[in-house]
């Protein structure tokens, strides 16, 4: 994604984020702590939402990292009044995390493992990487639970994924958070189980 395509992204979510997004983000975020790794960052839409207080670290990561991402952590890090080594921008792939086991005390994906080609390689890494007793914050769009939007969602994921970059309508993540090892603990669902939220520990 370009930097012009990375304004309409964020321009195209914003009644989305009014909605149920933004709130969703700030309730979700509000709790990392400590050493954190952010996957799958995007435009930096959660920047705004870390309480940098409670933070040692963060590092975001992207598989593409674009400017507009490298300006706001550099506008967050001088808003916040944060050395900016404490604010760190890598670009990773989540399949293949370039850093130590055991890592980081939380992990952040929102609105990622939709479009990890491989979702269940990413969310190992993420396993992988996190401490004992560590946790992944989460957000994600899922195949939704009624069986008729379910099939509408199946017919229209191929061209969905060709207009939007990868993203996949049809992902169980909540499955996959299980198979890594990592047992979700939902915050709450919204739009029709459509998004999920919540927190998944790797247990200590
Ligand atoms: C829909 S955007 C979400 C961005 C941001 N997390 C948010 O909540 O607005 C999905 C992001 O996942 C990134 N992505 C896609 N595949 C990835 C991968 N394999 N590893 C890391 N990031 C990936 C894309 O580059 C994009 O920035």
């Amino acid at each position: 994604m370009c930097d012009f395509s990375s304004c309409l992204f964020d321009v195209a979510m914003k009644p989305l984020e009014a909605l149920r997004l933004t709130e969703r983000r700030r309730q979700l975020l509000g709790s990392a702590s400590g050493r954190v790794l952010e996957v799958g960052a995007g435009t930096g839409a959660n920047l705004p939402h870390f309480r940098y207080e409670h933070i040692a670290d963060l590092t975001v990561t992207d598989i593409e990292v674009r400017p507009r991402l490298q300006h706001r952590v550099r506008w967050t890090a001088a808003a916040a009044g944060l050395n900016p080594a404490r604010l760190a921008v890598r670009e990773a792939p989540a399949e293949r995390l370039p850093f130590e086991d055991a890592s980081f005390d939380c992990v952040v994906a929102t609105l990622v493992f939709c479009t990890v080609s491989d979702q269940q390689a990413g969310l190992s890494e993420v396993r992988r990487v996190l401490k004992p007793g560590g946790t992944l914050l989460f957000m994600e769009h899922v195949r939704p639970p009624q069986p008729v939007p379910a099939k509408l969602f199946a017919v229209l994921n191929p061209a969905w994924g060709l207009v939007s970059g990868g993203c996949n309508l049809t992902r169980n993540t909540l499955a996959g958070l299980r198979q890594a090892g990592l047992p979700p603990r939902l915050y709450g669902t919204f739009a029709g189980g459509i998004f999920t939220y919540g927190i998944a520990p790797k247990p200590a």
